[in-house]
């Protein structure tokens, strides 16, 4: 099967040295560059060269940001094109229209690659919604907010000082807000949670982000025997949802207290089954690059399963309850949404502990 790359950076350079010691009968034709940066005859600036190639039959889209991203997803779509995609944000942006448009076209949008990085996350929700029905989600899956409250929970480490770190080992996005502010943990749980409860969810809900976490803040959690850690939380009634991120307060012995590093760790639990926890680094190079060719190889196999979001969602705040804490300290009860929008008025910190 022969592929072209959109994009080369840390993920593209990694499919292409992935697929070049081990090729599973995939061979990338063209990488489309930024203007300026194409060399040799692989690498072209011009989109149309690739979709009017009908050689190449899967395009693999690792760029970041939602645009142009979202746009040449789309181009390649409507030119009967599969596309995989590991790009969070733009898939998050547009997400039931982008599927539609591929049902439209008759080809396939594949995305495992933008959760989890290298963990099988969305693969075993699509699995498990054919019997079961999920009933709540939950998890780290922010590998650069991970490895930092890892390294100053254990090290004693300074928050600006191990984000800096987090760059160089390629974890962060370019723009690292996305990472600490929770909006990239944002865009994977909506995309995590359409899949899980099978339709379209609102695009507005609550996200605060760890900016504000300091020393003193993770000491005070841990004098009470309990860690932080940034995570998308959602339950699900029937037809009625809530999500969230938020740092969580979680007990110090619990699983995910004790995720290091880059590590992702995110739960479903399906009304069958029951819980079900998925380990593994979320995000890198080498990672997220083995969950595009897992796609890829599903492409060349005919095994892709069909995404539809038909079902339709209500989002009910109430869903998600508990205990809010504040950087000074006070505690309150409440919604997440009431509690996250109480912080976003006073411009403080906030950390929520529910029972999920
Ligand atoms: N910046 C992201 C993270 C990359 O740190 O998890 C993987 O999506």
């Amino acid at each position: 099967m022969k592929i072209a790359l959109l994009g080369y950076g840390t993920v593209g350079k990694s499919v292409e040295a992935l697929l070049a010691a081990h090729p599973a009968g995939i061979e990338i034709k063209k990488i489309l560059r930024r203007a300026g940066k194409a060399r040799g005859p692989l690498m072209t600036e011009d989109l149309e060269e690739i979709l009017q190639d009908p050689e190449i039959e899967a395009v693999v889209e690792v760029l970041s940001g939602t645009e142009p991203a979202c746009s040449y997803i789309r181009r390649a779509l409507s030119a009967g094109k599969h596309v995989v995609s590991a790009n969070k944000a733009a898939l998050a942006s547009d997400f039931p229209a982008l599927l539609a448009l591929a049902e439209e076209h008759g080809v396939s949008l594949l995305f495992e690659a933008s959760c989890g990085g290298g963990i099988p996350w969305l693969e075993s929700i699509k699995k498990a919604v054919l019997f079961d029905e999920i009933t709540s989600l939950k998890g780290i899956l922010n590998g650069t907010s991970n490895y930092i409250l890892d390294s100053m929970d254990r090290f004693g480490l300074d928050f600006a000082e191990v984000l800096k770190k987090a760059q160089e080992l390629g974890y962060a996005e370019a723009d690292p807000t996305a990472d600490i502010g929770g909006f990239d943990v944002y865009n994977k749980a909506l995309i995590s949670c359409s899949l899980a409860y099978g339709g379209p969810i609102e695009t507005e809900f609550p996200v605060c982000g760890m900016e504000q976490l300091n020393k003193e803040i993770l000491d005070r959690f841990h004098q009470e025997g309990k860690s932080l850690r940034l995570m998308m939380l959602s339950r699900r009634e029937g037809s009625r949802y809530a999500v969230g991120v938020v740092p969580a307060v979680l007990p110090g012995g619990s699983i995910e207290a004790n995720v290091r590093e880059n590590y992702n760790c995110a739960s479903f639990t399906g009304s069958v089954v029951g819980e079900l926890k998925f380990y593994g680094q979320g995000a890198g190079g080498d990672p997220t690059a083995d969950a595009v060719i897992q796609d890829l190889i599903q492409l060349r196999d005919h095994t892709q399963r069909p995404v539809r979001l038909s079902k339709k969602l209500i989002y009910d705040e109430n869903l998600l309850t508990g205990t809010g804490y504040f950087a000074d300290g006070s505690r309150r009860e409440g919604t997440l949404a009431q509690l996250a929008a109480a912080a976003k008025e006073a411009g403080t910190f906030l950390a929520f502990e529910c029972a999920l």
